[in-house]
């Protein structure tokens, strides 16, 4: 039951003024139970993407499969309960997805949404609050009196506790400090290990290294390549041509290579001494 898009194309407001191509002839699949990352630069239609899994947007033209359903530009709203309780997205700004008067039952909300009772929707949502590193107190609070990286990590915890199979997650680590985004990649690439299907975008290309399995490269709304990180980033010239980074190490052993000593370093401490001095930023 892998995903697999094909031919998806998305205009905004087609036939105004305003008509704008989101996606273009869009063409991938992806095996069940991997680490998908996407990436590309701000405008590159990697949130119009997104919303196309779960289908809160449907193709202009082209057909998605996904969690045993088919999403064409004929789908409507209705009978898209099922594909959402497989199939969640946590949105690039999941403020915007809390609403209820309490943390606890901002998560609760979709385990009960999706059949779970009263009692095990409060566990799993006491669970996940736990997960995402929230102390039991703010389970009381109310969400909207949250710091930004508190009401993120709400916004996760409400979408993992009913356990979808497929994890779509637009720069969930955006804003948060590097202990949090270090804990959130944690959690998300325990979640795959567990065996479920996880899609990430993100501009971290360390993150990409360290946890992705596969890569999708979005640019002006075309997927312009698909691989693996190690080959994504092998060609650091493709690399510079698209406007795209690399991960941190690529960066510093690319720096290395024509890397001059000022003196032979005897010592670790030297060796480390020298590198830090000639090679800052
Ligand atoms: N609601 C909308 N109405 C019209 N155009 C839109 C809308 N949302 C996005 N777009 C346009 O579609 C294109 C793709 O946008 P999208 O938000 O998918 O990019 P993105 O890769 O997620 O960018 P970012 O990295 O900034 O989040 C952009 O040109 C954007 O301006
Ligand atoms: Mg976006």
């Amino acid at each position: 039951m892998s995903i697999k898009f094909e031919h998806v194309s998305y205009i905004y407001s087609p036939e105004t003024p305003l008509e704008k191509k989101g996606l273009d002839n869009v063409s991938f699949k992806l095996q069940d139970g991997s680490f998908n990352a996407i990436i590309g630069h701000t405008g590159s239609g990697k949130s119009t993407l997104m919303q196309h899994f779960n289908a809160l947007i449907r193709p202009t033209s082209g057909k998605i499969e996904i969690a045993g359903t088919t999403i064409t530009p004929e789908t409507t709203n209705k009978n898209l309960k099922e594909l959402r309780r497989h199939v969640s997205l946590v949105f690039q700004f999941p403020e915007a997805q809390l609403f209820e008067n309490t943390v606890i039952d901002d998560i609760a909300f979709g385990p009960k949404n999706f059949g779970y009772d009263n009692e095990k929707a409060l566990a799993s949502a006491r669970f996940w609050l736990k997960k995402v590193g929230l102390p039991e107190e703010i389970g009381k609070r109310s969400p909207f009196e949250l710091s930004g990286g508190q009401m993120r990590r709400v916004a996760i915890a409400g979408v993992m506790a009913y356990e979808p199979d497929i994890l779509c997650l637009d720069e969930p680590a955006a804003g948060l400090d590097p202990e949090a985004r270090k804990q959130m990649m944690a959690l998300f690439s325990e979640y795959q290990k567990e065996g479920h299907t996880v899609i990430l975008v993100t501009h971290n290309m360390d993150d990409v290294a360290n946890y992705a399995e596969n890569v999708l490269v979005m640019e002006h709304g075309k997927m312009i390549k698909q691989a693996a990180p190690r080959d994504i980033f092998k060609d650091r010239n493709w690399l510079q041509e698209h406007h795209l980074e690399e991960p941190k190490s690529s960066m510093f052993a690319a720096k290395l290579q024509n890397y001059q000593f000022a003196k032979l370093p005897l010592t670790i401490a030297d060796l480390v001494k020298d590198i830090e001095t000639n090679l800052k930023g």
